[in-house]
């Protein structure tokens, strides 16, 4: 199966097998079959943040259950959520019906059952905050439960999915808490000045929508996997020398030392708009990187690993990778 479609950074991709359950009972039939092979299966959702290899041995499984239903509690309002849903279209569906909670997350390309993986986040939100529960499936045993945000140890572009649960657990669905009172957070960037006074979600959503479209390149266009870094936090001290030697540069303070803009840091390499072979350093957003067609996912970590060693040799700060990479030895890459 050719999975050249199913990833927004575009790189070449044959898997020996693929299926798209669209209802829990042909999920677990899926699972079944993997589980008699004796291989774990891959899980993908729209692929906006994985690297694929050239092949991929086994299974690959891209969930495609589809519904959405809302839930009235008091004066919240649930939302329960298949995996398969579009992330991007159910937070517009939501700002539309003028439920708070997501409009800031808008845009953000993939499916709602990647969402926790990585505790999707942007301008100024993060998943967790309005996540009420996550359900999954043991790949192991086949068995269902419904996990707290507690359980899913949420950090910055992190959890218990990322690490002791990589690979073992199928998300099959979310369940979102909203609001309908007024909850506009727009203190990230420029937002407040996008929209009106009183604004609505779905105002926001398109604020939010409007500085991410002048900023990133889209997918479809330019193949990309959003940031290809995540924004690095150092200790106090470390941040404290390099604000003294480029006092312009971007820092946040967090509970576990500052946080540093990895986009700054290479832009300031002057890699911003670099182009090496087949891929290059997006020239409106130096921490994304784009393939223009014709590479592969070896050259793609070749130029990501002299990005970040050209970070390291400038500021001595060391970048991570975000996006997964697929048919790695270890699952959590
Ligand atoms: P995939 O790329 O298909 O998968 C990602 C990971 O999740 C893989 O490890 C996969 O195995 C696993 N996975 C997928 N579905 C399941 C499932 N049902 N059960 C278990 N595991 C599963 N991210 C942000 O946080 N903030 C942003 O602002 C942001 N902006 C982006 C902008 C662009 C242009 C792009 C291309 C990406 C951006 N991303 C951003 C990254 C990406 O959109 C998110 O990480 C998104 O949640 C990935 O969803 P997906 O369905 O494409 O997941
Ligand atoms: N900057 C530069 N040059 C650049 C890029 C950024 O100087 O080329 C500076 C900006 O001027 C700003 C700072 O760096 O002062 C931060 O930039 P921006 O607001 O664009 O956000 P980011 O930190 O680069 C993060 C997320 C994005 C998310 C945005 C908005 C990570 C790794 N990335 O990017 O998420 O959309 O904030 O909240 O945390 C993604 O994960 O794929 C992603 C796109």
């Amino acid at each position: 199966h050719d999975l050249s479609g199913f990833n927004t950074l575009g790189l070449p991709c044959r898997a020996e097998r693929f299926v798209a359950p669209s209802s829990a009972a042909q999920l677990t039939e899926a699972l079944a079959l993997a589980e008699f092979e004796r291989r774990a299966p891959l899980l993908l959702g729209g692929g906006s943040n994985v690297i694929l290899p050239a092949s991929l041995s086994g299974l690959v499984i891209q969930p495609a259950m589809s519904d959405w239903w809302l839930e009235e509690r008091g004066t919240e309002v649930l939302a329960h959520v298949d995996a398969g849903v579009v992330w991007h279209d159910l937070v517009m569906a939501l700002a539309r019906r003028g439920l708070w909670g997501v409009e800031n997350l808008a845009l953000i390309p993939g499916h709602c059952g990647a969402a926790p993986i990585q505790n999707i986040g942007a301008y100024g939100v993060e998943l967790h905050e309005v996540l009420e529960a996550v359900r999954v499936i043991s790949l192991e045993d086949g068995r269902e439960t419904t996990m707290t945000p507690d359980e899913c140890a949420f950090g910055y572009r992190d959890s218990i999915f990322k690490r002791e649960l990589a690979g073992r657990v199928a998300i099959t669905g979310l369940v979102l808490r909203l609001s309908r009172h007024a909850e506009p957070r727009l203190a990230y960037g420029d937002l407040s000045r996008r929209v009106s006074a009183h604004p609505t979600p779905q105002e926001v959503a398109e604020a939010v929508s409007a500085v991410r479209r002048e900023k990133l390149p889209d997918p479809a266009r330019l193949g990309n996997a959003g940031s290809f870094f995540k924004n690095p936090v150092v200790s106090l001290g470390h941040a404290e020398a390099l604000r003294a030697e480029y006092p312009d540069m971007p820092q946040f303070s967090q509970a576990a030392g500052v946080k540093l803009a990895a986009g700054w840091l290479i832009d300031r390499c002057g890699l911003k708009g670099w182009r090496r072979g087949h891929f290059g350093v997006h020239d409106r957003q130096a921490l994304v990187l784009v393939h223009h067609g014709g590479g592969s996912a070896g050259e793609l970590l070749e130029m990501a690993t002299e990005v970040a060693e050209r970070v390291r040799d400038t500021f001595e700060v060391v970048l991570e990778r975000e996006p997964r990479l697929f048919g790695e030895a270890d699952d959590a890459g």
